[in-house]
């Protein structure tokens, strides 16, 4: 039986801006997909596979993550996954979500662009759930491959409504990218970036100062960095936190340590999230359970979160409105 505490959580509205569709794939739909796409998995069954999510760090993650998405070949094996995750997003109360792919995992070897692209929209579409499309950026490659796969991008600006930043983030700085990231503002695209999952506070100042991001998806090492701190309030710029990912990648070692709860003190504007859910142990609602929990979080700090995750998304004023409404009628 649940508490009063859990249902209220589970049950609230609350849209995710903060996933990634490669990360939502569970072991038995990979399996799935790569028996009919013949391709042979280095693991001999979903015991084995799981047997290895035991990440030291975020590189230790990605390595299994790009393993994983290389059975992805057809517009239906891109259709499947986006679906499997909406109706897990549907069932735990998320009216809206804004999901991050990652192109160049997929044209590095050799999928065309329009495959995956097709494949996820048409998956969205289908779905009774609001969603948008950020298109992120490997930074562990270079700054031309970012720039190749923005003007692959262009013929479907209209399904796209950012450009992001992930992967490897130590060695691979904002800087890196600013050029892309000024073309991607010119062509319309707002822009957000990983900083300060494993990096420092300056990459952080780097995607405000350069990328001219919209919102820092993690930010936790903002916490290292008082005056940082006060800018991030200053501007109410959204932090897309993720409590479980930040466990299982050792960013922090106990959720109990998780600065989550300091960061709401200091004014901060954030926001829960996922992740990868599929590697992580859990999908929204077990983030904003694990971390209620561990940080004894009330209904005052879940609503606050939930409303916050409604305004800093990239819907309009009306919309992130009609939302926040629901919260309070809930
Ligand atoms: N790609 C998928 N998950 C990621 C994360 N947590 N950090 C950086 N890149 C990612
Ligand atoms: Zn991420």
């Amino acid at each position: 039986m649940k508490n009063d505490l859990d249902q209220f959580i589970t049950g609230i509205p609350k849209s995710e801006l903060h996933l990634h569709i490669e990360g939502t794939f569970e072991p038995d739909l990979m399996f799935k997909i790569a028996q009919r796409n013949s391709i042979e998995l280095k693991y001999n069954s979903i015991e084995e596979l799981k047997a290895a999510y035991n990440f030291s760090n975020l590189q230790d993650f990605l390595d299994l993550y790009y393993e994983g998405a290389k059975v992805l070949i057809k517009e239906k094996d891109f259709y499947d996954l986006t679906t499997a995750y909406l109706e897990k997003a549907q069932q735990q109360n998320i009216l809206h979500t804004e999901i991050f792919f990652d192109p160049q995992t997929h044209t590095e070897r050799g999928i065309k662009f329009k495959t995956v692209i097709n494949g996820i929209y048409n998956a969205l579409e289908d779905s009774k759930i609001s969603t948008k499309l950020i298109m992120c950026f490997l930074r562990h490659l270079d700054a031309d491959s970012a720039m190749k796969t923005l003007e692959e991008a262009l013929p479907y600006k209209d399904k796209i409504i950012a450009v992001g930043l992930d992967s490897s983030e130590v060695g691979n700085p904002p800087s890196k990218f600013k050029h892309v990231f000024d073309k991607a503002r010119k062509e319309g695209f707002l822009t957000v970036a990983h900083a300060g999952e494993e990096g420092p506070a300056s990459y952080i100042r780097e995607a405000l100062g350069l990328l001219h991001v919209s919102r820092i998806d993690h930010g936790n090492h903002a916490l290292d960095d008082e005056n940082l701190v006060n800018e991030l309030v200053k501007r109410k710029m959204p932090l897309t936190v993720c409590p479980l990912s930040n466990l299982k990648l050792a960013v922090v070692k106990d959720l109990k340590k998780h600065p989550l709860k300091l960061m709401m003190e200091k004014g901060l504007f954030v926001t829960i999230n996922s992740d990868d859910p599929a590697y992580f142990g859990g999908y929204l609602n077990e983030n904003y359970l694990a971390i209620s929990h561990a940080l004894t979080l009330n209904r005052d700090d879940i609503i606050k979160l939930a409303k916050n995750s409604f305004n800093a998304s990239f819907l309009s004023k009306e919309e992130k409105m009609r939302y926040i409404s629901k919260i309070d009628a809930w």
